[in-house]
């Protein structure tokens, strides 16, 4: 089972676009403009300083997607780049993957990540017929733990310390949904 194909348009608005259709450029730009923002909640900042670490991420993500493990796609909102999300640790053998995401600062607000998820939702229970989806949020990252609360996921418990966050670490409740649910 792998995740190559696009889940493309969530709406009038959004495209979930494949990476491959990204420019690396664009994506850094992106996230260099957001650093300080994105830094707040999220591991990896520090180890994207150039256009060429956003590259070598772009081919990591494809040797995960090629082996089934990992789908992550650039959120166009009206045709423009403004962030990412996809699926990440995907368990064939178990049927379950875990989603991230994240919008820059100045696309906030206009439910952007929220109809993402639910389009990810139905694509992982439909389409690749997974019965299990997460979301580890860290427990203070109240605009984020919004999104699965807004979607009917459960909360299933603490995972203590389970994110290094640059000096210290972070306890993370662990959200989950179920085909079945
Ligand atoms: C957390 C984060 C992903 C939220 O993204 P977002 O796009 O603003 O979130 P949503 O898509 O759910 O938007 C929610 C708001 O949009 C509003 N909204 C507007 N149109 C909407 C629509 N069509 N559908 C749903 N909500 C809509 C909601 O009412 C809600 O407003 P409120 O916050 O005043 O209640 C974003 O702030 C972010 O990337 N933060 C930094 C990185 C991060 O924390 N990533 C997550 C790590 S787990």
């Amino acid at each position: 089972m792998t995740f190559t194909v696009a889940v493309g348009k969530v709406d009038e608005e959004i495209t979930l676009q494949d990476l491959a259709h990204i420019d690396a450029d664009e994506l850094f730009t992106l996230v260099d403009r957001n650093r300080a923002y994105l830094r707040q909640w999220l591991p990896w900042l520090d180890l994207t300083q150039t256009a060429d670490d956003s590259r070598a991420l772009f081919r990591r993500q494809q040797t995960k997607a090629d082996e089934g493990l990992s789908m992550l796609y650039g959120i166009e909102y009206r045709d423009e780049l403004c962030g990412i999300a996809g699926f990440r640790g995907i368990d064939a053998v178990n049927r379950n993957c875990e989603i991230a995401y994240w919008v820059s600062e100045d696309r906030q607000g206009r439910g952007i990540v929220t109809r993402c998820v639910q389009a990810l939702i139905t694509y992982a229970f439909t389409t690749r017929e997974l019965i299990r989806v997460t979301i580890p949020v860290a427990v203070d990252n109240h605009k984020s733990r919004a999104i699965p609360e807004r979607l009917g996921f459960a909360r299933e418990g603490i995972l203590r310390e389970a994110v290094w966050l640059y000096d210290h670490a972070v306890d993370v409740v662990l959200y989950a949904l179920l085909r079945k649910d």
